[in-house]
């Protein structure tokens, strides 16, 4: 009798508010149930930055080395030749220094004749580079990567491969 004055003034029973409980959770139950099946649905997809990447006019660099910090690139211009290295360190992956000469040397490393303008240091745990990115002191195991680059045919800009490794004696003649 008490209830159904309770229920008449818009009060919920204690039947009727175990019921609702009861109900609310066996749905929370079943959503929490088949979360695994909802997120199945869903592809794991790893965003990264892309590996393809515009750099500008090559008329716009200087001659010799420009760090495009951006894409952690060395960009060596030699007049219209043009080449690109990692400024990745091979040991850890920390950000290399290009540390110039002050003259250019002529070096012969593994059988490969090249001016050097500088070489590459790296502050973490004392790797050297030479200038064509090979490996000389330090913990570092292999040579930075050389990236391959290309003129974009829609608006002529270099377009620098991060994901795209070449030899060390690649160059881009525009
Ligand atoms: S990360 Fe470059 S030497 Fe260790």
């Amino acid at each position: 009798m008490k209830n159904n004055e309770t229920e008449s003034r818009g009060a919920p029973s204690r039947r009727t508010f175990l019921q609702r409980l009861t109900s609310g959770v066996i749905g929370l139950g079943a959503v929490l149930g088949s979360w695994p099946m909802f997120r199945a649905l869903v592809p794991n997809v790893l965003y990264e930055p892309p590996k393809r990447v515009r750099l500008g006019s090559p008329g716009t660099f200087q001659n010799g080395m420009t760090y495009l910090e951006e894409h952690r690139v060395f960009l060596l211009r030699d007049g219209n030749s043009y080449s690109a290295v990692s400024g990745v360190c091979s040991h850890l992956g920390c950000t290399v220094k290009f540390a110039p000469f002050e003259q250019s040397r002529q070096l012969t490393v593994r059988d490969h004749e090249f001016e050097a303008l500088g070489e590459f240091h790296c502050p973490c745990h004392g790797s050297k580079f030479h200038g064509d990115g090979t490996n000389y002191s330090g913990p570092a195991p292999r040579p930075l990567q050389w990236h391959h680059l290309e003129v974009s045919p829609k608006d002529g800009s270099l377009v620098v491969d991060l994901a795209l490794g070449v030899e060390r004696d690649f160059k881009l003649v525009v």
